[in-house]
C-alpha cells in the first residue's frame, strides 16, 4: 500500500468554505498570505503558461471597488439589491484575492486548459487559506463578469478576466454542512 498523509486527507475529506458574510478581521498579513500564494501557484499548469496572476485587495482597496460596484452598477442599470449585494461583498470583506484568467497566445495549449487551470488555482488557494487555519470563501458575482467593471476597476487587460474573488479572513462561526454529492451517482466505473 502507498504511505498516505493522512492530515491532508483529514483535510481533503473535511474541507469546507466559511461564508463571506462570517469573515472577519484579522486577516493574514503580507507575509503569511504569500505563503498561501505560493501553495496556490504550485497548480497543474499545461505548458507552464502562467495563465494567471493575482491581485490582492486590502481594505483601502476594497472600499475603492465597493464604491466602483455603486458607480457600475448605476451606469448600468442594474436593480438596487443586486448593488447592494456586490458592494458589500467588497465594503465588508478584511482582505480578498482577485484570481485572474490571463490567456496566452498558444499554438498548443487551448483556450479551456488555461481556463481549468486558473479554476484549478481558485481552489488551491482556498485550500491553502483553510489549511492555514483562516476562513475562505470563492466568490463571483456580477462585477466579476463585468468588463467595464473589471477594466476601470482593476485594470484588467483584453485577455483578462475574474475567475474568482477568494474571501480570507477570521471565520466568526462555522456554517452547517452543506449536502455533498453522491459518489456513486455520478461515477461511472468502466472495466471493459
Ligand atoms: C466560480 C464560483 C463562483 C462562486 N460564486 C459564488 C457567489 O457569488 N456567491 C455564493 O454564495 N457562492 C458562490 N460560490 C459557491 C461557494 O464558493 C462554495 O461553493 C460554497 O460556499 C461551498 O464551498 P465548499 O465546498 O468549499 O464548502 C461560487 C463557487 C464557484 C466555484
Amino acid at each position: 500500500m502507498p504511505d498516505a498523509n493522512h492530515a491532508v486527507l483529514d483535510f481533503l475529506h473535511t474541507r469546507r468554505s466559511r461564508p463571506a458574510k462570517l469573515l472577519q478581521e484579522p486577516a493574514p498579513d503580507r507575509d503569511a498570505l504569500k505563503l498561501i500564494l505560493t501553495a496556490a501557484a504550485r497548480t497543474p499548469d499545461h505548458g507552464k503558461l502562467e495563465p494567471w496572476r493575482f491581485i490582492v485587495l486590502e481594505r483601502a482597496a476594497l472600499k475603492r471597488l465597493a464604491l466602483a460596484v455603486d458607480h457600475c452598477g448605476a451606469q448600468t442599470g442594474r436593480a438596487a439589491e443586486d448593488v447592494e449585494k456586490a458592494r458589500k461583498q467588497f465594503s465588508d470583506s478584511p482582505l480578498c484575492v482577485a484570481v485572474v484568467e490571463v490567456q496566452k497566445p498558444s499554438e498548443k495549449i487551448p483556450a479551456i486548459e488555461q481556463t481549468y487551470s486558473t479554476g484549478a488555482v481558485c481552489l488551491a488557494l482556498l485550500n491553502a487559506a483553510l489549511a492555514s487555519g483562516w476562513g475562505a470563501n470563492w466568490l463571483s458575482g456580477w462585477p466579476a463578469h463585468d468588463n467595464g467593471f473589471c477594466g476601470n476597476a482593476l485594470s484588467l487587460a483584453d485577455n483578462e478576466r475574474v475567475a474568482g474573488f477568494i474571501h480570507i479572513g477570521t471565520a466568526s462561526a462555522l456554517p452547517p454542512e452543506r449536502p455533498r454529492p453522491d459518489i456513486d451517482a455520478i461515477t461511472t466505473w468502466l472495466d471493459t
